[in-house]
């Protein structure tokens, strides 16, 4: 499996094949494999801009096998973190997942297309790394997921940057602040890979904002 399998992915079904067959050794051959640092420094970009007082309860969005979560349960011990994910397959690599003291990762981890009708929960936060990108959710789609967090409440999201301006989500934030929906997006571009890897240089926009109405 190689990134360009994972952006030929166009439907919610291409994602579920697709990573059906790649949990197993995904944590390897992605994640080890490219030196992939973005779950990393989402989780710090999080741990650095939301006070801690603020939020007891995150949702992770396309959680995979748990790598932004693990980060952020160190940066954040006593955190409250779900996952949402459509891959039963990478769902369950995330649940053999343990905080120091053995307590899981994830309190709750759950199977959803995410750009279908959505469980109904209010979260304090919402991460997300990797999940806003090719072939995979779009700018409606985050729009959308603003209901799954408290009016007050926080968004630390990561989007790839090719696709931040051609894809809409630039516009589509713009949008949603404009209508007072979110507060104005500070927008940090970070890279995804680390300097050992191939793809180094490939960049995510870290959005960061809060739900305002
Ligand atoms: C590149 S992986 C990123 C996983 C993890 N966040 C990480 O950084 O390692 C993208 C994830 O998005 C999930 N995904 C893709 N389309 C989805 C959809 N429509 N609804 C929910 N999850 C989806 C996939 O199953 C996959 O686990």
């Amino acid at each position: 499996m190689d990134l360009d399998e994972a952006y030929s992915v166009k439907t919610p079904q291409d994602s579920k094949k697709l990573y059906a067959s790649w949990a197993a050794t995904y944590n390897e051959t992605f994640i080890k494999a490219n030196d992939y640092v973005y779950p990393l420094a989402i989780a710090q970009h999080f741990d650095e801009r939301v006070a801690t007082a603020d939020v007891s309860t995150v949702i992770d969005i396309g959680c995979g096998t748990g790598a932004v979560g693990s980060f952020l349960a160190n940066l954040r011990p006593v955190l409250c973190i779900d996952g949402f994910d459509i891959s039963p397959e990478m769902l369950a690599e995330a649940a053999t997942l343990r905080r120091i003291g053995n307590s899981p990762v994830y309190a709750r981890l759950v199977e959803v297309d995410l750009t279908a009708e959505l469980p109904l929960c209010e979260y304090d936060a919402m991460i997300s790394a990797g999940t806003f990108t090719h072939g995979h959710l779009g700018p409606d789609t985050l729009m959308n997921l603003l209901q799954l967090v408290r009016i007050g409440g926080w968004f630390v999201v990561g989007i790839n940057s090719k696709h931040f301006v051609s894809q809409g989500f630039g516009d589509a934030l713009k949008v949603a602040f404009d209508s007072g929906k979110i507060s104005e997006p500070e927008c940090q571009d970070t890279q995804i890979y680390g300097p050992t890897s191939p793809h180094f240089g490939d960049l995510a926009t870290i959005a960061t904002f809060r739900r305002t109405n």
